[in-house]
């Protein structure tokens, strides 16, 4: 057996999931049974201060020789990278992920991929030009939970899909939490909102179940209409999306979706399942449910009209029990030696620079482009508008 190939990673930004990603990153590969490749990371980049990037490589746990830079710029410059992690809020995506893309590195780039679709053409075709590898960080996509249950729509065992409902919503009171209204969730500065912070993965799950499952060329932009409610700083508080996506008779007609993200209201009220599932993809011969949370499933449920009734857990794989590793983001601390479920898209992109892909497996830059599309559509009906200097394309601009 040839021995594992080694993908060194820079890291863009420190913040909470920056910490998330790499920590899980650095995880031994072989814990979840991948022995082809393995990860490192050679350098990483805050925009604060080196000081504070030293800190983060210490508290990652990253090799005592990774570099720490004070400036994206000097992380971009550095010739020992292969890819960049991109984990700055969504509002700095673009200028970010084409500072990478101009100084030649390939590029993961947190969700929600850019703030519109004009802004994600730009950097498609900047990657394509420097025939670099670009991918959104849909991490869920590239969840074993995923792949079964986009299996289970395309290996017919539902019958034709016709309906998904998906709910990312979560209980608080932005008065409460955000009282400056400088944080992301409401800050249209940093593109805040529920809809590209939650509803994101709501659409995630829309689109992987009733898009990605279709044949490649068949794909069609599904139309939507929107409802929307703006907090008064601006970003949304509460959408609705009802989605019509088109699909040829022979495989069922057209799909009907319905994306939820709400602040006030709560999906899983007493985060035990009780309120029932999260996401339902309903096909003629019954349906397959999701539990919350969505950009984190650990649950699904098979019921079909036949009596079947399949409960599953999927626990994210790590060092174990009794390693002292523990990971998690902010206050959802995952039990000892469960690795967070990040390193999938980072084995994915990995996998892809081996053999020479320029995209991801399970979301392609179409796709990302698609959504994008979708959601600029869902803002037009919503009143929901950034500040120009983050809506543009020019680059570069200082925000
Ligand atoms: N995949 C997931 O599960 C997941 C979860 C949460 C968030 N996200 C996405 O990841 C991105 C970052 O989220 P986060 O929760 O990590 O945010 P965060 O904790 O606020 O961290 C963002 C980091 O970006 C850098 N940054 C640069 N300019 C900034 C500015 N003007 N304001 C704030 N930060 C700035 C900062 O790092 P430096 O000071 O080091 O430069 C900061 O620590 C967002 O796009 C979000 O949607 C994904």
């Amino acid at each position: 057996m040839s021995s594992p190939k080694t993908i060194r990673w820079g890291i863009l930004a420190t913040g909470g999931i920056a910490q998330t990603f790499t920590k899980d990153l650095l995880c031994d590969p072989k814990t979840r049974g991948v022995d082809s490749i393995v990860h490192t990371v050679v350098a990483a980049a805050s925009s604060s201060s080196a000081d504070r990037a030293q800190q983060f490589l210490k508290d990652v746990g990253a090799p005592s020789d990774a570099k720490a830079y004070g400036s994206y710029q000097d992380l971009v410059n550095d010739e020992s990278i292969d890819i960049v992690y991109v984990a700055t809020p969504h509002s700095h995506h673009y200028q970010n992920a084409m500072l990478c893309l101009e100084a030649g590195k390939n590029v993961l780039c947190e969700k929600a991929f850019t703030v519109n679709a004009a802004q994600a053409k730009a950097l498609i075709k900047k990657a394509k030009e420097k025939d670099l590898f670009l991918m959104e960080a849909v991490w869920t996509r590239y969840f074993p939970l995923s792949i079964y249950v986009r299996d289970l729509i395309t290996s017919g065992r539902l019958g034709p899909v016709h309906r998904v409902t998906a709910d990312l919503s979560m209980s608080m009171s932005p008065e409460t939490s955000f009282p400056d209204g400088k944080h992301r969730m409401v800050n249209p500065e940093l593109a805040g909102g529920a809809l590209l912070d939650l509803g994101i993965y709501a659409l995630t799950w829309c689109f992987q179940t009733l898009y990605l499952t279709q044949p490649e060329n068949e794909r069609r932009r599904p139309s939507v209409q929107t409802a929307m409610k703006l907090y008064p700083t601006g970003a949304d508080e509460m959408t609705t999306m009802l989605l019509t996506f088109p699909r040829r008779k022979e495989l069922g007609g057209d799909a009907h979706a319905v994306a939820m993200t709400a602040m006030r209201a709560a999906v899983d009220p007493d985060g035990k399942g009780t309120a029932g599932p999260a996401v339902r993809i309903q096909g003629e011969k019954g349906e397959v449910q999701v539990f919350h949370p969505i950009f984190r499933p650990t649950k699904t449920r098979l019921v079909l009209q036949d009596g079947t009734v399949e409960d599953k857990t999927w626990k994210q794989p790590g060092p174990g029990q009794g390693s002292g590793w523990k990971n998690g983001f902010q206050d959802m601390v995952n039990e000892e030696g469960e690795g967070h479920g990040m390193f999938w898209e980072a084995d994915e992109a990995a996998m892809a620079l081996v053999e020479g892909r320029k995209e991801g497996k399970f979301e392609g830059l179409e796709e990302s482009l698609v959504i994008m599309e979708v959601v600029d559509e869902v803002r037009r009906q919503g009143g929901l508008r950034y500040p120009d200097k983050i809506e543009t394309t020019d680059y570069p601009v200082d925000l």
